[in-house]
C-alpha cells in the first residue's frame, strides 16, 4: 500500500526507491524501508505506522507528563528529573521502582519503532521485553512492547516520546503536561550521529560533515528538525506546556528546577531540588544509567565514543565541525529561526564569531577573519575560561600573536 491515512489526519508517503537509496546508503539499519509522513514529511522506519494509530488512541490520563524532544536533545536527563520529581522526591534509596534503569521507568512510547523486526526487540532490549512479559501477560509483542508496557503503569506517569507534537493525540495539550526540551542542532547533530553509530538498530558508516548535511536535507530518521522545534515552540505560553532548552537545564539547572516544581504543582523545598539536581547530574546518571542492554551497542564504538551518556556538555560541535560545515549550519539555523523569536545558545558567546548571533553581538573578527572558527579560536576561549574573562568580543589585527597575548591585549574591552 503506498499511502495510509493515520487517525491523527496525516497522510504516510513512501519514499521513491531514489530517496531510499540516499536514505539508506550509509544507514544499514533502514533498509529495510521508511516512511514519510506527511506534509512535514517526518521520516520513520516503515514499521512506525503500525504504532501511530495506537498511540494515538492511547488513553491520557490527567496527571500524564510528557516529555517530547528530538532525539538527543536532554531526553533522557529530563526524564529521570520528571520521574524524580513525582514518583521519588526524597530519593529514597529502598524505592522498588528505583531498582529499574532510569529510561525504563519513563519508557519511550515509540520505542518498538527503532527495530526492524520484532525478533531483533526481543534480542536487543532483553530487559523491555522481560517486562512486557511480566507486566502484560496474555499480550502480543507485535502491538507495541513499550505503549503497553506505558498503558500498564500506576498514575502518575512520564512519557517519554520522540514524536512531534502533532502526531500525538489531538487533546494532549489540553488534558496532560508536556515538558519540551530542545537542544541547538549543532551539538544535537553531534550527538545524534554518535547515538546512530553505537546502538546497533543505526549503524551509520558515514562521516560527521555528510551525516550534518543529511539533516539538514531530512534524509536521517526522526527528521524534520525545525518543524519538531517550532510546533512546541509556538506553544510555549499554553499552561500545560513547558519549553526548556538543553542549554538552559546546563546554565542554570537550580533555576529549570524551580520552573518545573512549579509547573507540575509540586511544592518541594529548595532541599529536596538541591538534590535532585546533583541526583540527576550526568556523572550520577551516567553511574547508574550505563550500559543499557548491552546487546543494544556496537561494542567498539561504545568502548571508544561513549554510549547514550557521551559527553554531556554545550559546544562539543566545536570539536567537529570544518569551518564549511558551520556556515552552512549557521545559514540553515537563520533561515528557520527568521521570525520566530527562538534563539538558541551554541556552548558559548565566542560563537559570535560564527555569525549566528551576531544581531546580539554585533560584526565579530576571529584571528582568521570573519565568521571562522577554528582551532585557534577554541583555544583562546579556553584560556579566557581559565583565566575567568567572559569573551563577549574580539577585534583582533593580526593572528601572529599567541592565544595569552591576545587575551592581555584586549582584556579591557572583554
Ligand atoms: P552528548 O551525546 O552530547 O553527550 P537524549 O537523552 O535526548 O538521547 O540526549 C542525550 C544527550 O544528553 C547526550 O549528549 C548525553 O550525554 C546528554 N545527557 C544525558 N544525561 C545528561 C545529564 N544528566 N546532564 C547533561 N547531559 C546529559
Amino acid at each position: 500500500m503506498n499511502k495510509q491515512r493515520l487517525l491523527s489526519g496525516h497522510e504516510t508517503e513512501l519514499p521513491t526507491s531514489e530517496e531510499l537509496r540516499k536514505i539508506s546508503e550509509d544507514l544499514v539499519k533502514y533498509r529495510s524501508g521508511v516512511v514519510r509522513i506527511l506534509s512535514d514529511g517526518w521520516l520513520y522506519p516503515a514499521i512506525t505506522t503500525r504504532y501511530l494509530d495506537r498511540l494515538y488512541n492511547m488513553e491520557l490520563r490527567p496527571d500524564d507528563v510528557f516529555v517530547i524532544t528530538f532525539p538527543k536533545s536532554g531526553t533522557t536527563w529530563m526524564q529521570e528529573i520528571l520521574w524524580v520529581m513525582l514518583r521519588n522526591p526524597d530519593l529514597d534509596p529502598n524505592n522498588e521502582e528505583m531498582k529499574e534503569k532510569l529510561w525504563a521507568r519513563s519508557l519511550d512510547v515509540g520505542l518498538d519503532m527503532i527495530f526492524d523486526k520484532y525478533e531483533q526487540a526481543v534480542n536487543d532490549m532483553k530487559s523491555v521485553a522481560e517486562k512486557f512479559s511480566r507486566v502484560c501477560p496474555g499480550k502480543t509483542k507485535e502491538d507495541g512492547m513499550a505503549i503497553q508496557i506505558v498503558e500498564s503503569q500506576p498514575s502518575p506517569r512520564v512519557i517519554k516520546s520522540h514524536f512531534p507534537l502533532e502526531l500525538h493525540n489531538k487533546d494532549l495539550l489540553q488534558k496532560c503536561k508536556v515538558v519540551y526540551v530542545a537542544r541547538n542542532p549543532k551539538d544535537m547533530v553531534v550527538s545524534l550521529y554518535h547515538f546512530l553509530r553505537v546502538v546497533k538498530s543505526g549503524r551509520y558508516q558515514g562521516s560527521l560533515e555528510k551525516f550534518a548535511r543529511r539533516v539538514m536535507r531530512r534524509e536521517i530518521p526522526y527528521c524534520p528538525y525545525w518543524p519538531h522545534v517550532l510546533q512546541a515552540w509556538r506553544q510555549r505560553d499554553n499552561p500545560n506546556l513547558y519549553f526548556t532548552t538543553y542549554e538552559d537545564m546546563k546554565d542554570d539547572i537550580m533555576g529549570q528546577l524551580r520552573n518545573i516544581n512549579k509547573f507540575l504543582g509540586k511544592n518541594l523545598t529548595e532541599e529536596q531540588l538541591k538534590k535532585i539536581a546533583e541526583f540527576t547530574s550526568f556523572s550520577s546518571m551516567k553511574t547508574r544509567g550505563e550500559p543499557i542492554d548491552k546487546a543494544y551497542y556496537n561494542e567498539d564504538v561504545w568502548k571508544k565514543q561513549g554510549g547514550m551518556f557521551r559527553k554531556g556538555i554545550k559546544g562539543d560541535w566545536k570539536n567537529h565541525f570544518s569551518p564549511e560545515l558551520n556556515q552552512e549550519m549557521d545559514q540553515w539555523i537563520r533561515d528557520n529561526v527568521k521570525d520566530t523569536g527562538l534563539k538558541f545558545k551554541f556552548g558559548d558567546e565566542f560563537n559570535a564569531v560564527t555569525g549566528t548571533d551576531r544581531e546580539s553581538f554585533g560584526d565579530c573578527v576571529g584571528p582568521h577573519g570573519p565568521e571562522t572558527r577554528n582551532s585557534n579560536s577554541t583555544y583562546l576561549l579556553d584560556v579566557a575560561k581559565a583565566n575567568n574573562v567572559k569573551i563577549c568580543w574580539i577585534l583582533v589585527p593580526a593572528a601572529k600573536s599567541s592565544p595569552l597575548d591576545l587575551l592581555s591585549q584586549y582584556r579591557r574591552g572583554c
